[in-house]
């Protein structure tokens, strides 16, 4: 049965550190939790939201509602295969400590995605990508609640639509709660090496083991990207951009140093960081928060800061990205 906390301070619960209050607050520890929370009466015609590790959110204000804190925990072998095992882990799990325990148990797979801030639940959402691996790549199935339907329910690889940051979720929010994910890790591992940065510490594909990848993929993150525990941040705050082709040729043509991934579908993705960078702001601070020194793609709480600050540091990154080079760049963060 579900315990409610009143006047509840949700600073350590996004990883920006802003300062906001929720009128009422639900641990989730686990299935029952949800559902009896879900149904309470006393809750039901109240505003909601559920936060899980709070890494990917710009909280402006007080709450005058009920947040679900995603706390369920969890994570075990489900089947091994010959050529692949199938692991999950509960919606509450920090993913930095499931994708170490995998490697600990003997599951390797998802290395390259290690030290992304965050839980498990939220992963499939934003469909987590880095250094050459995307979630989708390993995803086998997850389960959630329909609070639509009131029921549990499985969402295989195709349900999830799956896209560079993108999913169904995103586009329901609200709608489904994820409980626990499942991931298909193939058997026997294969080192995903292609990210130049990682590319070039690793010569010799042959001798490469998982736990050496997972330490330099740490290495990598931590020399680049703040720690969250020290300086207020969201990770990646804006997407990297997909134009056209004939639109990365022209800008190209101004701009020789523009760089360009190619994309499935023939169009090309662009480097916001590289973007924002040409266009000045850096280092740059406006107020508390500012653009990290040492990858501009990072917003940062410098301390004291507040979303509103985050916003018209946003709205002015990206006049200027777009007054210099043409290009709409999308906050990744959802604003709460
Ligand atoms: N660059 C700059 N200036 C900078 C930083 C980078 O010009 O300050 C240029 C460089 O040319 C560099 C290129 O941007 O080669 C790409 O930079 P990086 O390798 O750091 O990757 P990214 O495209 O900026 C994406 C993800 C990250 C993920 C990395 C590594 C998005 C929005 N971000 O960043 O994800 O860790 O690739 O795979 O796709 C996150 O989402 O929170 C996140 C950190």
């Amino acid at each position: 049965m579900h315990e409610i906390l009143t006047d509840y301070p949700l600073d350590d619960c996004n990883s920006f550190g802003f300062r906001a209050r929720s009128r009422l607050v639900v641990r989730v520890r686990s299935e029952d939790d949800l559902k009896s929370a879900l149904a309470d009466p006393g809750l039901a015609n109240l505003p909601r939201r559920l936060i899980g590790g709070g890494s990917n959110i710009v909280l402006s204000s007080d709450f005058d509602g009920v947040t679900l804190l995603m706390r369920i925990a969890g994570r075990r072998l489900v089947e091994a295969h010959a050529d692949h095992w199938i692991v999950e882990a509960a919606a509450g799990e920090t993913w930095h400590d499931f994708v170490r325990w995998t490697l600990e148990e003997g599951y390797p797979g998802l290395e390259n995605l290690a030290l992304i801030p965050g839980t498990v639940g939220a992963s499939p959402v934003q469909n987590i990508g880095a250094y050459g691996i995307e979630l989708a790549d390993r995803f086998d199935s997850l389960r959630a609640f329909d609070t639509t339907s009131g029921s549990f329910v499985t969402f295989g690889r195709e349900d999830c639509a799956f896209a560079y940051r993108d999913s169904v979720f995103k586009h329901r929010p609200g709608r489904y709660v994820v409980t626990s994910v499942r991931f298909r890790l193939p058997r026997p591992w294969q080192p995903v090496l292609t990210y130049p940065d990682i590319a070039a510490t690793f010569r010799d594909a042959a001798s490469v083991t998982p736990e050496a990848v997972f330490d330099e993929i740490v290495a990598v993150r931590s020399r680049k990207l703040p720690d969250p525990a020290r300086i207020g941040n969201a990770g990646s705050f804006f997407q990297n951009p997909i134009v056209p082709a004939e639109q990365h040729g022209r800008l190209k043509a101004d701009h020789p140093a523009l760089g360009g991934y190619p994309q499935a579908d023939g169009r090309m993705k662009l480097s916001a960081a590289w973007l924002i960078e040409q266009s000045g702001f850096k280092g740059t601070r406006l107020g508390h928060v500012g653009v990290y020194d040492r990858h501009a793609l990072i917003l940062v709480n410098h301390g004291g800061g507040s979303a509103a600050e985050i916003v018209a540091l946003a709205t002015r990154i990206k006049d200027g990205v777009k007054a210099k080079f043409g290009v709409q760049l999308v906050e990744e963060p959802v604003f709460l």
